[in-house]
């Protein structure tokens, strides 16, 4: 599930990041599930948290804010962030298409809905719209190979993909109001 290479997580985003209120109080909740020595279990929900309360990506500062809430290495974090292709390195759109290019959903034709999301968006693979809106990017085996060609958006898998299909996504998309950002969760 290793990503793309989307940057590395000493890259030059320094903008700080502090939790919201709300967003400290769901992590918070999250830690209570786990006893205080095997805090590091929270990690993958908090980096959700942390995602979310961080405009979809998670910046160097917000992964570090993550690790000092958790008492772990800096490392422990990036090791994790890097790693799973649900989370997101550097700034991306509202909704971010993941569409699997691993074998079973090549032979199936994920390089067609590839291509066309990008002539649809006027992206390439790896870019955001210029509105914001949507992100491409290309991911490995998301573990629904039955069900190829697929793509993830947020939590949501889009199975047995046509253009058809594809095209109504991104118009349905495109005709919500705006970003859930933390308060709305
Ligand atoms: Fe696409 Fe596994 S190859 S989900």
């Amino acid at each position: 599930m290793k990503k793309p290479d989307h940057g590395h997580p000493h890259g030059d985003n320094i903008v700080p990041f502090t939790f919201s209120e709300a967003a400290l109080a769901e992590c918070r909740e999250v830690m209570t599930h786990y006893p205080a020595e095997f805090s590091k279990s929270a990690l993958i929900p908090i980096l959700h948290i942390a995602q979310t309360d961080n405009d979809g990506w998670l910046s160097v500062p917000a992964m570090n804010a993550v690790a000092e809430l958790l008492g772990i290495q800096y490392i422990e974090v990036y090791e994790v962030a890097t790693f799973y292709s649900m989370f997101h390195l550097q700034p991306v759109g509202k909704h971010v298409l993941q569409v699997c290019f691993t074998a079973p959903c090549m032979l199936r034709g994920a390089d067609d809905v590839i291509a066309h999301i990008e002539k649809r968006l006027g992206i390439k693979e790896g870019q955001t719209t210029p509105d914001g809106v949507f992100t491409l990017q290309a991911v490995q085996c998301l573990g629904s190979c039955g069900t190829a060609p697929m793509l993830q958006c947020g939590a949501k898998y889009h199975e047995h993909l046509t253009i058809e299909k594809v095209d109504e996504l991104i118009d349905k998309l495109r005709a919500e109001p705006k970003r859930s950002n933390f308060t709305d969760r």
